[in-house]
């Protein structure tokens, strides 16, 4: 009987999705939707309760990162989770803009790893790989309901410097962003930046 009732529940999901393609088992039709909304609502969030932030959860978000896309697949990365008091006093810190941190449970540190990078002019991309993977950790801290904000490091080599010689970093590890997390304490709405204007098809247009 379950069986049966599952069949027609599966059979209803397909036709209320209107689906004309099949589409890859991660991203149904259904799910389509609360993945843009997470996308559209995802905003800086700032301020945080003093709940602290399972394991799990944090591994989670490493995971996250670790699936954004990267050039030629080289994944040149190194992500430090802090959740030690001292710690993420010092981030605090480093970054004159990251005040938060000291009042966070967690914060994850994104670094370029360049003895993974590519070589000659392409090594700087792996700037890119790490904002992928910064993005890709607050769409999922969001998702889980919990805030964060990403706090700019390189290539501000002082608060760059400041945090490598806090985590101890060696010299092929440098510090891109550090990512403030925790439950929010504040619910800013979020920012409404479609500008049409800034779009073109086919050629640039002013
Ligand atoms: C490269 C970069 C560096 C940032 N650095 C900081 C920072 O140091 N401190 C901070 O509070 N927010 C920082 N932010 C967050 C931005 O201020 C925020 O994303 C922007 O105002 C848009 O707001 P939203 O995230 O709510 O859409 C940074 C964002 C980026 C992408």
């Amino acid at each position: 009987m379950n069986k049966i009732l599952s069949v027609f529940a599966s059979l209803f999901t397909l036709m209320a999705c209107n689906c004309n393609e099949p589409k890859p088992e991660a991203a149904t039709c259904s799910d389509g939707q609360a993945i843009i909304d997470n996308i559209m609502t995802r905003t800086s969030v700032r301020a945080y309760t003093e709940q602290t932030i399972s394991n799990d959860t944090i591994e989670t978000l490493l995971r996250a990162g670790m699936a954004a896309p990267t050039a030629v697949n080289r994944q040149p990365w190194h992500f430090v989770a802090i959740t030690d008091k001292d710690k993420l006093n010092g981030i605090a810190e480093a970054n004159p803009n990251a005040g938060m941190a000291s009042r966070a449970p967690l914060v994850i540190v994104v670094c370029g790893d360049m003895n993974k990078a590519l070589e000659g002019s392409a090594r700087e991309f792996w700037v890119q790989d790490c904002s992928a993977a910064t993005e890709n950790i607050l769409l999922a801290a969001h998702a889980l309901g919990l805030g964060a904000v990403w706090t700019g490091l390189y290539p501000n080599m002082d608060r760059a410097i400041a945090v490598s010689e806090l985590l101890k970093l060696p010299e092929t590890i440098v510090p891109l962003c550090a990512i403030v997390i925790g439950h929010p304490a504040e619910s800013p709405e979020p920012k409404d930046k479609w500008l049409p204007e800034n779009v073109s098809y086919n050629e640039y247009k002013n």
